[in-house]
């Protein structure tokens, strides 16, 4: 006997009709153990589909802010298995820039690095080390490399106002290190493997590679090597380069122009960002992009009603994205209406669509990403009971690759900036056009501005929330997503509401002190 029902709980559609006219969330909902057990955790497979032609191998999406998605956290979470939206609260140039450099990444490789001159000051390179981190300098003069300069050069009390000629390693004791570009295989796994043996080859811990006039063209160092070879499941476009999205407003003159430019630099799909979707200015967007760009996707919301999804997919979208006055540093309940509960807005617009692509053939299926309001690894498992992928915002601020700028509080902890969209400090940068904003004078804030507790690195961070989404899958019993969603959409997984008395019961309690290993509280 596999499957392991309870006469109590309610099929999904049962479920949600049972509470019709009630807004429901993450803790209002148990989802019941469906089948026995036959599976450990890290047999669970998380791949899935963001948008109608994109797989992706988490269910996962970084959400356009400011505060998330720029370029760094776009290549980290990559390498994690799901794309990151660059937000458009910058300049077309800016946007397509952030676009370009996640393209150009190259396990291992490090592009353009960070250079010096030889008359600079040693202080110079202390304050380089401070800022970014960065301690492997190549030197060059006029264009040339000339020289490298690394931490085993200088110390910081001794040599800062020495010349940075005066410590660095000239360029004729680094031949062993100084690889051309042209004897390097194209195909990227080999270029990689190529670099890891010469590096191995010539021990020394950083292997440059110059063009045919002697610049210095990209730098691989044995650390990112070992760190780089370790991503399996990465996701890349037929080319090798990281996936990576780009959000648009919805002001069709602007975003003909950024939508041109973002599909130049490669961008692989696009996202209509508005906080209130289902208008006809996003409409006009969407259809723009599908016939001026018909191979690219697009993401079209936020919407909360079966409705608003609908006529997304029937305007041409490609995924829609669920999710009103849902997020963590969102004030749009408090200001406007046409909010909704996260669970009872994603089960709706998931089943819709679902529906409505079996009635009419389309097939593939068009996704669902739930967006907002996830900050527990139940949440993001409930929601995934419905959506193809949840959309992250607060989970992901505080990672150090996220853009946020670091603060401390009172007891010294290390916390970063995370704002919403809607506040005022991101509308006068330029989110203005989400919220419709016309001018200043009589703003009304959607969103607000604070702050989360760090969060270490993605490639540590994420490796968590992974293995949390797969206890999701695995504690009912089921390997995949689609095994999921077909045994949930078919009333095989029971639903139960969970009273105010459960809630307390399933948090931690009765006990004098408690201390939790995971960063999320
Ligand atoms: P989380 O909960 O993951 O939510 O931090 C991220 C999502 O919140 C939305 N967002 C906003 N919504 N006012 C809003 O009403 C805002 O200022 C705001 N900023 C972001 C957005 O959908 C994001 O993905």
């Amino acid at each position: 006997m596999k499957t392991t029902i309870d006469p109590l709980g309610l099929p999904a559609q049962a479920f949600f009709e049972r509470f019709r006219g009630e807004s429901l969330t993450f803790d209002d909902l148990c989802a019941l153990q469906a089948k026995t057990i036959e599976l450990g955790i890290h047999e669970v497979q998380l791949s899935t589909r963001i948008t109608r032609n994109i797989s992706i191998n988490t269910p996962l999406v970084a959400s356009p802010m400011e505060d998330i998605s720029e370029a760094d956290l776009a290549i980290a979470v990559a390498l994690q298995g799901f794309p990151a939206v660059i937000h458009s609260n910058m300049s077309i140039e800016e946007q397509a820039g952030q676009v370009r450099k996640v393209k150009r990444f190259e396990n291992g490789f490090v592009h353009d690095p960070i250079t010096v001159g030889p008359e600079e000051r040693i202080a110079k390179a202390l304050q380089i080390l401070k800022e970014t981190g960065i301690s492997t300098l190549p030197v060059t003069d006029e264009g040339k490399l000339v020289g490298l300069l690394t931490k085993n050069d200088y110390t910081g009390r001794k040599h800062a106002d020495m010349k940075v000629v005066e410590r660095m390693v000239p360029v004729e004791r680094l031949a062993h290190q100084i690889v051309p570009i042209d004897e390097l295989p194209e195909e990227d796994t080999a270029r990689l493997s190529r670099a890891n043996d010469l590096l191995l080859e010539s021990h020394a811990g950083v292997l440059l590679i110059v063009n045919g006039s002697g610049a210095i063209e990209s730098l691989v160092t044995r650390k990112d090597i070992e760190k780089n070879e370790a991503f399996p499941d990465s996701i890349k476009d037929r080319h090798k380069s990281l996936v990576v999205g780009a959000a648009l407003t919805t002001k069709l003159e602007e975003s003909r122009e950024r939508a041109a430019e973002l599909v130049a630099a490669g961008a692989d799909f696009l996202c209509i960002d508005s906080s209130h979707g289902n208008s006809s200015h996003e409409r006009a967007v969407l259809e723009h992009v599908k016939a001026e760009y018909p191979q690219i996707d697009v993401i079209y919301g936020n919407v909360a009603t079966a409705g608003g999804a609908l006529r997304g997919v029937e305007w041409g979208a490609d995924a829609i994205r669920v999710g009103k006055g849902v997020g963590s540093i969102c004030s749009t309940s408090q200001v406007s209406l046409g909010t909704r509960s996260q669970i009872t807005a994603t089960y709706s617009c998931a089943r819709a669509v679902r529906e409505y692509c079996r009635i009419n053939g389309i097939e593939p299926r068009i996704p669902v990403i739930s967006d907002g309001g996830y900050a527990t690894f139940s949440a993001i498992g409930k929601g995934l009971l419905f959506a193809d992928a949840v959309m992250l915002g607060s989970m992901l601020a505080g990672t150090d690759e996220s853009p946020g700028s670091v603060i401390y509080d009172r007891q010294g902890r290390k916390l970063k900036r995370y704002k919403g969209m809607g506040s005022l400090e991101a509308a006068v940068r330029g989110s203005a056009a989400r919220y419709d904003v016309q001018g200043f004078e009589d703003f009304v804030g959607e969103g607000v501005v604070g702050a989360v507790r760090s969060k270490g690195p993605i490639s540590r961070w994420v490796p968590q929330i992974k293995t949390g989404i797969r206890k999701c899958l695995q504690s009912l019993g089921y390997r995949s997503l689609d095994e999921l969603h077909e045994a949930v959409f078919a009333g095989r997984v029971l639903l139960e509401r969970m009273s105010e008395s459960g809630k307390r019961e399933a948090g931690i309690h009765d006990l004098a002190e408690y201390r939790r290993d995971l960063p999320l509280e």
